[in-house]
């Protein structure tokens, strides 16, 4: 029997809705959650995603705000753009777009910005808040990995989880999160020699790697969960993920689609992560 799909838009509809309503609850009561998203430069690939944060924004009730900048634009004048958003009490969120051209440092605008705004989880602060497991803002990617395991009712404790690619954006919080959760966690990466041997044995295979057909039905454990986090196009540039969705879901019992599976849950989480900064600012929430 093929594996079951993990409908990521519909639970993102879900979510999404859940959002509205608590945003709605949070204006009622003076404090309208609110999203600047910051664009520097003219990536067409930036441009499409910022463009649906700032729409799902706006379709949440939330103020958003799209602040796009010249690809020349100085560091320092980023830097005080930041400053500005950071002291601004209608800004609840600061999202800015990557990657940013390469004369300006990333890591150090990233750190720029206010830990209580990051709704990227990108922040040194929030990153360092997961591997201790205090509160802090996830980022959104692993996140809505997580819910989807949720819903599913796949609970992670005791499971052999393995994550294959080390971003500091998905693979690394991705694996924190799993640990945090009790499963058995593996890291896979380029330099892993023999990445079947370690995937044959899981109970749960999260790929982020950006290349197609990391994991083939060959690797993947009867029954097992495999959440695709890729978005790369195929030799008719079609979207696919970085699984062979047509041979793995012969194998596995839980598969999510591309597109159709993890990247309307980033957007969603992305809602979730400003609402819950914008219930913090108002004292409402840790
Ligand atoms: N570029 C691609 N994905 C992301 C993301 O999740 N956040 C930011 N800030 N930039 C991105």
């Amino acid at each position: 029997m093929p594996a079951q799909l993990i409908d990521g838009n519909a639970l993102a509809r879900q979510l999404r809705e859940r959002v509205a309503v608590r945003a709605a609850e949070l204006t009622a009561r003076g404090t309208q959650p609110g999203l600047t998203v910051v664009l520097v430069g003219d990536d067409p690939a930036s441009q499409v995603y910022v463009s649906h944060k700032v729409k799902d924004c706006q379709e949440a009730g939330f103020a958003s705000v799209l602040e796009r900048h010249p690809a020349g634009l100085p560091e320092a004048a980023l830097l005080a753009r930041i400053a500005a958003l950071n002291a601004d009490p209608a800004v609840h969120g600061i999202l800015v777009q990557l990657p940013l051209p390469g004369h300006i440092d990333a890591q150090r605008v990233i750190e720029a910005i206010s830990p209580a705004k990051d709704v990227d989880g990108f922040h040194v602060a929030n990153a360092g808040a997961l591997v201790v497991g205090r509160p802090g803002f996830v980022p959104c990617t692993p996140a809505g990995c997580m819910e989807m395991l949720k819903s599913i009712g796949c609970d992670p404790r005791g499971k052999t989880a393995v994550v294959i690619g080390r971003s500091n954006i998905v693979g690394k919080p991705m694996a924190l999160l799993l640990l945090q959760a009790s499963a058995t966690v593996t890291v896979c990466h380029s330099a892993t020699p023999d990445l079947a041997r370690h995937t044959r044995d899981a109970d749960i295979v999260v790929v982020a790697v950006g290349r197609r057909n990391v994991l083939t039905a060959d690797m993947v454990k009867p029954g097992a969960v495999v959440i695709d986090v890729g978005m790369n196009r195929n030799d008719e540039g079609k979207l696919c993920g970085d699984v062979d969705f047509a041979g793995v879901r012969e194998v596995a019992g839980w598969i999510t689609p591309v597109p159709g599976g993890v990247g309307p849950m980033t957007r969603a989480l992305l809602l979730a992560n400003t609402l819950r900064a914008a219930e913090r600012s108002a004292g409402l929430a840790d």
